[in-house]
C-alpha cells in the first residue's frame, strides 16, 4: 500500500500518454501552444508498462488513460492490453472523442472498460467557440461509438463557464439522461489559456438548480474513483456528477498521482512537486529500485492545491498532466 505523509492512501495512477491534442479547449491548452514535449521524451509503451507494474505491485488498481487526447499515441489499444494483463481491478481512459468512432471497438477488446469523454456543449456553434475546431460530428459519432462498444459507465465531463456554456447545463442532462450517461460538472481550474479563471462558475447555486429542476437526492455511490459526488433522480436511473476543485476542494481524500509522456511523476495535479523517472528507466533502475523510488516520491505529496491562494499562477496547462 502506498500512503502518504497525510494518510491518504495512493491507489489510483493518471497516465498521460501524450501531450498533444486535436482540439484547443480554452480551459486547457493555448491555441498557439509551442512547448511540446520531443518524441526521444516520450516514455516507449515498454516503459509505461515498467511503471505501472510497479505501481501495481505498490498496490494501485485503477489506471486512467490521459493525455493530452489519448487516441493521438499511435497504437493505443496495444498500450491498453499490455496493461490490462497485468490484472488491474479498472483501467479506463479521458478522451475528447473525436477518434473514438474508430478506436471504441479495439479498446474494449484491449480491456479498457469504460470512458469518461470530455463535452462542453449540445450546440455545435459553441463547442466550436469552446473547442477552437468544428468538431461536432467526430464527437457524437464517437460517444455513440463508445456506448454501442458498451465502454460504461460513460460519463460526459462539462467544464461549466459563466457566460460560456452555462445554458447547456440543463440540455446537457437531459441528454445523458436519455442515453444512459452520467454528466459531470466541472468547475474551471486556472490550467488553461483562460487561465485567469474569467468564466469561473461556482457550481453550489447550479446543484441548487439542478435539484430542483430533476428532484435530486444525494447518493453516496463509489462511481469510479474520482472526486465527483454524485445525485440521482427519484426513479435512481439520471446521475449528474459535481467535480468542485474550485469551490470545495476535495485534497483530503485525493488518492491519486500522475506520470506525464516524458516520465514525470506528478505528485499534485496543482502543484510543482514531482521526480523525474525517465533518467532512471534509461540508466536501467531495478525493479525493486524503482519501486522504492515511488515509495520516496509519494512522500512529497503535497497537502492540497493552491489555486484560490495563487489564481494567476499556471503550474502546467492542463493538457500536460491530463486532468
Ligand atoms: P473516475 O471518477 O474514475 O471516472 O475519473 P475522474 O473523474 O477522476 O477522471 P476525469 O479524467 O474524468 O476527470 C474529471 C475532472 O476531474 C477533470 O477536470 C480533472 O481535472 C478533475 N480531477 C480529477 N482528479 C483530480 C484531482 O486529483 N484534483 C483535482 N483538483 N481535479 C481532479
Ligand atoms: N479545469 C477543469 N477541468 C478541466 N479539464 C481540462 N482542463 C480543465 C480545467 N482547466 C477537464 C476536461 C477533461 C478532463 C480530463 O479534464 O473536462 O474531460
Ligand atoms: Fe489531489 Fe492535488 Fe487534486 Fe488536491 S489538487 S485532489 S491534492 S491532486
Amino acid at each position: 500500500m502506498l500512503q502518504d505523509r497525510f494518510g491518504r492512501t495512493i491507489d489510483y495512477l493518471r497516465l498521460s500518454v501524450t501531450d498533444r491534442c486535436d482540439l484547443r479547449c480554452s480551459y486547457c491548452l493555448p491555441a498557439r501552444f509551442k512547448g511540446f514535449e520531443e518524441p526521444a521524451h516520450w516514455l516507449s509503451f515498454a516503459e509505461i508498462r515498467r511503471v505501472v507494474a510497479a505501481f501495481a505491485a505498490l498496490g494501485v488498481r485503477r489506471v486512467r488513460l490521459t493525455g493530452g487526447e489519448p487516441l493521438l499515441r499511435k497504437d493505443l489499444p496495444q498500450l491498453a492490453a499490455s496493461l490490462s494483463a497485468l490484472g488491474l481491478d479498472d483501467l479506463s481512459l479521458s478522451t475528447n472523442a473525436t477518434q473514438l468512432l474508430r478506436f471504441a471497438p479495439a479498446l474494449k477488446q484491449a480491456g479498457v472498460t469504460r470512458v469518461n469523454v470530455s463535452l462542453d456543449s449540445l450546440d455545435r456553434a459553441c463547442l466550436a467557440g469552446i473547442t477552437g475546431r468544428d468538431a461536432h460530428t467526430a464527437i457524437f459519432a464517437g460517444i455513440m461509438a463508445a456506448k454501442a462498444a458498451e465502454l460504461t459507465p460513460l460519463k460526459l465531463n462539462m467544464v461549466a463557464m459563466r457566460g460560456v456554456n452555462e445554458q447547456d447545463i440543463i440540455p446537457m442532462a437531459e441528454f445523458a439522461m436519455q442515453h444512459s450517461f452520467i454528466l459531470r460538472l466541472i468547475e474551471a481550474m486556472p490550467m488553461g489559456a483562460s487561465g485567469r479563471n474569467t468564466a469561473f462558475l461556482d457550481l453550489g447555486p447550479v446543484r441548487e438548480m439542478l435539484v430542483q429542476r430533476f428532484a435530486l437526492q444525494p447518493e453516496v455511490i463509489e462511481l469510479g474513483g474520482g472526486p465527483a459526488r454524485y445525485w440521482k433522480t427519484p426513479d435512481g436511473l439520471g446521475r449528474i456528477g459535481f467535480i468542485t476543485p474550485m469551490s470545495q476542494h476535495f485534497c483530503a481524500s485525493c488518492n491519486r498521482v500522475r506520470l506525464t509522456v516524458d516520465g514525470t511523476l506528478h505528485l499534485c495535479l496543482g502543484q510543482e512537486h514531482s521526480v523525474a523517472l525517465r533518467p532512471l528507466l534509461r540508466q536501467g533502475i531495478s525493479d525493486e529500485a524503482l519501486q522504492q523510488v515511488i515509495r520516496e516520491a509519494i512522500e512529497l505529496k503535497p497537502e492540497r492545491h493552491e489555486f484560490n491562494e495563487a489564481p494567476q499562477k499556471i503550474i502546467r496547462f492542463m493538457s500536460q498532466t491530463g486532468g
